[in-house]
């Protein structure tokens, strides 16, 4: 799939699997997407550039490579989005984060937007929009749609699982934003779920239901 990059790395998946089983503890289910988080954080930055600073081992002088350039932006879209962020945060901890407040109605499955507040300098800095489902879509184009609006200019999509529909429809409407994400689905539910899924992440991450 253009522009996906399915992270298949062995603990990645494994970690996937665990959490996609019914019985999976609320504790269990928290711990697993904040260290999955952190390795999709690894994989989403895997090409930022770096530079060459001139350092001093006990041994010697050398020129030693440290990254260029502002730091990240991770934009968490508000529930679910945090349960990713801490994992993503022990990678890269000087990164910025932008809180993106947005809700499904679950009768059109539209986007309400309630909540948003990012750094004023997004233009200069790369921002990974953190979402673990990207299911219909809708929620993940608002949320790019809004950092456009707020300045920001190159834009990546961190997620857990996808559906086929909400990658080619994302796609759509933002071809020039990448997504990482765990795994493709098969499909999506009449409710905007996808199958086989996981169920709603913000329900097994908080244990609401
Ligand atoms: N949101 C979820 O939490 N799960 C889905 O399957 C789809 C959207």
């Amino acid at each position: 799939m253009k522009g996906v990059t399915v992270v298949d790395h062995p603990l990645v998946q494994h970690k996937l699997t665990l959490m996609r089983k019914k019985d999976t503890s609320t504790k269990s289910f928290r711990e697993l997407l904040r260290e999955i988080g952190a390795l999709l954080c690894y994989e989403v930055t895997r090409d930022l550039p770096v530079e060459l600073v001139e350092i001093e081992t006990p041994l010697q002088v050398m020129q030693a490579p440290q990254l260029a350039g502002k730091k990240l932006v991770f934009a968490p879209v508000l529930r679910s989005g945090m349960g990713m962020l801490d994992g993503m945060l022990e990678l890269a901890p000087a990164a910025r984060v932008a809180h993106i407040g947005l809700y499904r109605d679950p009768a059109t499955l539209n986007c309400v937007e309630y909540y948003f507040k990012a750094p004023a300098d997004l233009a200069e800095r790369v921002v990974v929009v953190v979402d673990p489902m990207l299911a219909t879509g809708n929620t993940a184009i608002a949320a790019v749609d809004r950092l456009l609006e707020a300045g920001a200019r190159q834009i990546r999509m961190a997620c857990l699982l996808a559906s086929p529909e909400g990658v080619s429809k994302f796609h759509g409407h933002h071809p020039d934003v990448p997504v990482w994400t765990a795994a493709v689905d098969e499909r999506l539910n009449d409710h905007g779920y996808i199958l086989p899924g996981l169920g709603d992440a913000g329900d097994r991450m908080y244990g609401t239901r």
